[in-house]
């Protein structure tokens, strides 16, 4: 469908050696690698056009401004936002979770008010909620997940009610791969009048994104998880919700005017970025969302979906291994546990091989009870990785299967 041969080449860090042996990277959940135009991307800025943003009437900070605002128009069109004003840039998907628990959901909660997520949530979906009900004596309420890994969402009817104050749904598990209906979610909760997040963590780098079709009222996701740098990500917020907002952070940039008496807050979406941005992880980031639009992300979709495919089938040949996520819409991320060797035993093994896979609980540890297990192993595919090296992880496993078995 694309050239994966040319595709590879554009990742530096694929054409590593790992003991040896040619690097299979399959942790792509927990961060994609960068294409040398990313790479190239932060050195152009650093080498021709760095200078603090926002703040100089001189020529370098007004380039460095123009190429920070045009990331954000980026960010704005990959999602189909309506407004670049609706996009916030932040630290990544965990900051935009902890802005709207903070600065949206907080001062409207009263105790006994709930807060509706699901099982299947990262820590970074379920934390920042715990914290903002301890606080206000507001109630965690949980959408169960069914033994395949999708969501129960015959139980929405009883668990949303006038006091449920916010829906925050993972739009794609990060240990399971299910892809959940976020869209029906969004239509049920609305009917109530209850405004929905959707962490877009996992989903970014693999389906298209339309905020505006959604119709969600939060979107998050982090710049690294698609191909961009760390320590960047994005907020949408529909416009009515951040002009009600109150601040995340004070300090530099988010103000219109200060005294000792009153602050005046500037406009959005600068109200919520505080002190000096992660410029040069804005300007990555957008690079990569381009670099993603010119493979197409309906490509790229389609071509996970036969890796996903086939890994499966390889591993469910396997005698003794168990796919943890059996949803029929997945994304491209297998968990599997492996009868009687511990996740850990499994990657270390699979590791001198080459294959880079994450274990342990995935910072989702109620999945992990589901279950009732301490961990799985989990291979997550990027549009390039390629059967081939599916085949040599199956053979990884293999390999573990006769060490340890
Ligand atoms: N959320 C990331 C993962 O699933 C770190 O691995």
């Amino acid at each position: 469908m694309f050239d994966i041969h040319k595709i590879r080449s554009d990742f530096p860090i694929l054409g590593t050696k790992i003991y040896g042996k040619p690097l299979v990277y399959a942790d792509n959940a927990a961060s994609t690698q960068k294409p040398q135009r990313v790479i190239d991307s932060i050195t152009d800025l650093y080498s021709n056009h760095y200078a603090n943003i926002h703040r100089g009437v001189h020529y370098l900070s007004q380039k460095s401004t123009a190429l920070y605002e045009s990331a954000r128009e980026t960010v704005k069109i990959f999602i189909n936002a309506s407004k670049v004003e609706e996009i916030v840039f932040v630290r990544g998907t965990t900051e935009g979770v902890n802005l709207v628990a903070r600065s949206y959901l907080e001062p409207l909660l009263k105790p006994d008010d709930e807060i509706l997520i699901s099982e299947m949530e990262h820590h970074s979906n379920i934390i920042p909620w715990q914290l903002t009900a301890e606080r206000t004596g507001a109630k965690l309420k949980i959408i169960p997940f069914l033994e395949n890994g999708e969501l129960d969402l015959s139980t929405l009817p009883d668990l949303l009610s006038p006091k449920v104050k916010l829906v925050a749904v993972t739009h794609m598990s990060n240990s399971l791969g299910t892809i959940n209906d976020v869209g029906l979610i969004i239509e049920r909760a609305h009917a109530l009048g209850i405004p929905v997040l959707v962490d877009g963590a996992q989903s970014i780098a693999h389906m298209p994104i339309d905020v505006q079709e959604l119709d969600c009222d939060f979107f998050v996701f982090s710049g690294h998880k698609i191909y961009g740098p760390t320590g960047i990500g994005a907020l949408y917020a529909k416009e009515k919700h951040l002009l009600t907002m109150l601040p995340y952070q004070g300090g530099g940039d988010m103000i219109l005017s200060v005294s000792f008496e009153k602050t005046e807050y500037n406009d959005i979406p600068y109200k919520f970025e505080a002190g000096t941005p992660n410029i040069e992880g804005t300007i990555g980031m957008a690079t990569a969302l381009n670099y993603v639009s010119d493979l197409g992300i309906e490509s790229i979709d389609e071509y996970e979906q036969d890796l996903l495919a086939y890994a499966t089938k390889q591993f469910s040949d396997i005698e003794g291994l168990k796919i943890i996520g059996t949803a029929p819409k997945k994304g491209s991320i297998i968990s599997f546990i492996l009868d009687g060797i511990h996740p850990h035993d499994v990657g270390t093994i699979m590791d001198m091989e080459g294959v880079a896979v994450r274990t342990g609980h995935h910072c989702t540890q109620p999945v992990m009870d589901h279950y009732n297990i301490p961990a799985t192993t989990r291979v997550s595919l990027s549009f390039y990785n390629t059967v081939g090296e599916i085949d040599k992880i199956t053979k990884a496993i293999t390999k573990v299967k006769e060490l340890m078995g």
